[in-house]
């Protein structure tokens, strides 16, 4: 092959994969676990394109800046934590679900908390089955910007030293959102020059602490309510609709390379909630504001979920328009605490199948997050005030049958 053909090739790959081709060698080839010598093959094959972005229609609005607050880079030195050798990597045992996606670079994990990493057994299944960790709770504004001048990353940096000891990739949740704000911005009283400048400066400082670390960033979250209309945020109030805008804007300014991702609940299939993130999005690209997808959380329940085939429909049209779609969330209520309605959690894995093979299948999704790791840690019952057990491990950490429907279609299907 000549050096043409080869750059031919490349530019081809890039293009399919889009941004997401950007960082996956890294994460791929830095897994330090890695003892399957696999091809690496790529997604199930699809005769769908995956377009460019368009190149925008109208002029790019100009937004005020900011420089980022002064605070100090992430430094990975500071910790300690040594690669976990999981079970499931040991010679002889089966693939994980990691190994598994991996060979098709796809990114499958679950969000988690610093908390949980000093017990082994949490540990070792964090790290053997996934390739990625999302912060359940880390990153909030809450937590690490509590003070107007005080920024706290510590939790936050435990994640991503977990991840990069462990060769996974770490999503970012979530910059902008109208929950979990410490009482200095709820209680607040800034003009509306002074909020942009508020939003800015926390965007600019968190992105840049982590510059070069998160894969994605769920820049806003939550922004619409179900019948389409933006919610009545406290962005919505002090700043207007623009917010959502300056927020991807100065999101890109603080680190090129992450990609950018706008994030919602009850809008995975075709909704008036979905459309109206479609519509944002459209519009966002229209005008040249960065953006690189969309994540659909996925907290469903055992009946009524989506179907694959809306899932797919609105995936697809978000590939139309050159966007990735990922499951960011996913979590499938039961609505009984035993662990153990085998019914139940037999329908709970077909839909945790019927998703994840959604994603497989489309060829924008390439990223598959569920709500916590094991039953005990789920946010829902704290949430519902109900018991449940909503995740793919139950509380003691052993794979539900909806994990193995994960394994089993990594498994099978090409
Ligand atoms: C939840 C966390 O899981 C809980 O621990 C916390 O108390 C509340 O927030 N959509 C989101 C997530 O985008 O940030 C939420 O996480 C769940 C719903």
């Amino acid at each position: 092959m000549t050096a043409i053909h080869r750059a031919f090739l490349l530019v081809m790959l890039c293009l399919w994969g889009l941004s997401a081709c950007r960082r996956a060698p890294e994460i791929f080839s830095a897994h330090p676990t890695d003892t399957l010598t696999l091809t690496v093959r790529s997604k199930t094959p699809s005769s769908e394109t995956f377009p460019a972005k368009p190149t925008p229609v109208y002029p790019t609005p100009k937004f005020p800046t900011c420089q980022p607050d002064p605070a100090p880079a992430f430094n990975p030195g500071a910790y300690s934590f040594m690669p976990i050798r999981p079970v499931s990597n040991r010679e002889g045992d089966a693939p994980s679900l990691r190994q598994l996606a991996e060979l098709r670079r796809f990114y499958v994990g679950v969000s988690t908390a610093p908390q949980f990493l000093d017990d082994p057994g949490y540990a070792e299944l964090l790290a053997g089955q996934f390739n990625m960790l999302a912060a359940e709770n880390a990153m909030k504004w809450e937590v690490v910007h509590p003070k107007p001048e005080r920024y706290d990353f510590s939790q936050g940096d435990a994640l991503v030293a977990f991840a990069r000891a462990n060769g996974m990739a770490v999503y970012g949740h979530a910059l902008v959102w109208d929950l979990q704000q410490p009482d200095w911005l709820t209680r607040g009283e800034y003009s509306r020059e002074e909020w942009i400048q508020i939003l800015c400066r926390h965007i600019k400082t968190v992105v840049s602490h982590y510059r070069g670390y998160i894969y994605a960033w769920d820049v806003v979250n939550e922004a619409f309510q179900n019948n389409g209309a933006l919610r009545d945020t406290l962005w919505l109030r002090k700043i207007g609709p623009e917010y959502i805008a300056m927020a991807f804007q100065w999101a890109r300014e603080a680190d090129p390379q992450t990609l950018l991702i706008y994030n919602e609940f009850f809008a995975e299939g075709l909704n008036q909630k979905s459309q109206a993130v479609y519509s944002l999005v459209q519009g966002m690209l229209q005008q040249g504001i960065p953006i690189d997808g969309v994540g659909l959380q996925m907290h469903v329940w055992l009946w009524g979920p989506p179907t694959r085939h809306e899932l797919l429909a609105n995936m697809r049209r978000l590939a139309e328009l050159g966007l990735l779609a990922h499951i960011t969330e996913m979590d499938v209520r039961t609505q009984y605490s035993r662990d153990s309605q085998a019914e139940e959690l037999t329908v709970q894995a077909e839909v945790y199948r019927q998703a994840f093979s959604a994603c497989l299948e489309a060829p924008n999704c390439n990223v598959f997050v569920a709500w916590g790791l094991t039953d005990r840690y789920s946010w829902i019952p704290e949430h519902t005030g109900q018991p449940d057990a909503p995740l793919l491990f139950d509380r003691q950490g052993k794979p539900k049958p909806a994990f193995n429907a994960l394994l089993d279609m990594l498994r099978r299907s090409p």
